[in-house]
């Protein structure tokens, strides 16, 4: 059996979706792949610390969440580290980074990966920030740690449209993607078509789980134009940057605005592309009304959808979820088999 001991830097949603995952399928996926997943420690900045390098009690770490919002009073050594001591001194092999995004700066995060990284451990993260600003730096830095990152949860949370392009899509060189990238505006569109008031359906988003911590974010269109970057970056080879992807959210749209596209047979959809041109390229997020006949017109609620158009073999579509707890948690799980596997390779 293969132990890979976790290191949880941030127990939100997402952290507590992967640990959900591992209570209720740990056994088999120690069964199926010979894989062991212990988390020995957690840093939250708002949860507190604990730190057990046996494993912590997984149960008793969703419990204490839910009952108290802290993980501080269960039973372990050490409950006082801050993030940067629990990535250097824990006895982790992988660190999950799951703190809050800041697509301005990437940080806090970009500051913990680079620790981790350096530290000699591998990185698996869902964090926005640190990816679309720094990949090229933090894939560097991992090879030459001989450790490696996996990111796949940064876009469309679980749904691998990152692998996809990436691993089965690159021969056949993607020109171009399009989609519906966030789930918090998807949904937030699809319940205002069926009258909803925009501030409870952003309510409904964020108890839900979809929203980011400050949802200004997703509104705005800035969570959809960094994965429009990453895409950009990671499947295009294109060096796009936030400053590059022309970004309007969804706030300016209107009920009447909802209601009169829905009257003449259309819907508003928040649409994030990026495509090579002859000089460069072209990147956007906006909001578009769109026929219902239109592909991406019956993608609704958190669900997510993604066009790569390639040259060898037109156009591919990935339809999948886009956010929530357990739907990004799995998308940790699958980078972290990624690294099993690598390890059994
Ligand atoms: N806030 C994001 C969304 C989470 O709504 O799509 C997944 O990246």
């Amino acid at each position: 059996m293969n132990i890979y001991r976790l290191a949880l830097i941030g127990f939100g949603n997402v952290g507590q979706g992967l640990a959900q995952i591992l209570v209720e399928r740990g056994d088999w996926l120690a069964e199926r792949f010979g894989a062991h997943f212990q988390i020995v420690a957690i840093s939250d900045l708002l949860k507190g610390s604990c730190h057990h390098p046996d494993g912590l009690p997984i149960p008793d770490l969703l419990a204490a969440v839910r009952e108290n919002d802290s993980v501080s009073a269960v039973a372990a050594p050490h409950r006082v580290w801050d993030s940067l001591r629990t990535i250097n001194e824990s006895n982790a092999d992988i660190v999950i980074e799951i703190s809050y995004t800041d697509l301005e700066t990437g940080e806090p995060a970009l500051t913990h990966i680079r620790a981790a990284l350096q530290a000699g451990k591998h990185v698996v993260t869902t964090n926005k920030g640190p990816t679309a600003l720094h990949f090229p730096e933090l894939l560097a830095l991992a090879r030459n740690n001989s450790v490696k990152i996996g990111v796949e949860g940064t876009v469309m949370s679980g749904t691998p449209a990152l692998r996809v392009g990436m691993e089965m899509l690159v021969g056949a060189n993607v020109k171009r993607v399009e989609g519906i990238l966030n789930g918090t505006t998807n949904y937030i569109l699809t319940q205002m078509e069926s009258g909803a008031d925009y501030a409870d359906a952003l309510a409904e988003a964020q108890q839900k789980g979809y929203a980011e911590a400050d949802p200004s974010g997703d509104v705005e269109g800035h969570d959809a134009a960094g994965k429009v970057v990453i895409l950009a970056n990671l499947l295009m080879d294109l060096p796009l940057t936030m400053e590059d992807v022309s970004c309007e959210g969804i706030t300016r749209l209107t009920a009447d605005d909802v209601s009169t596209a829905t009257e003449a047979g259309e819907r508003w959809k928040l649409i994030g592309a990026v495509e090579k041109t002859a000089t460069g390229f072209t990147a956007s997020v906006k909001p578009q009304r769109i026929p219902h006949s239109h592909p991406l017109a019956s993608i609704g609620g958190a669900t997510n959808a993604i066009t790569y158009t390639t040259e060898l073999l037109g156009d591919v579509t990935l339809v999948g979820p886009g956010a929530g707890r357990v739907e990004t948690g799995y998308a940790l799980l699958e980078d972290m088999l990624a690294i099993h596997r690598n390890r059994m390779a």
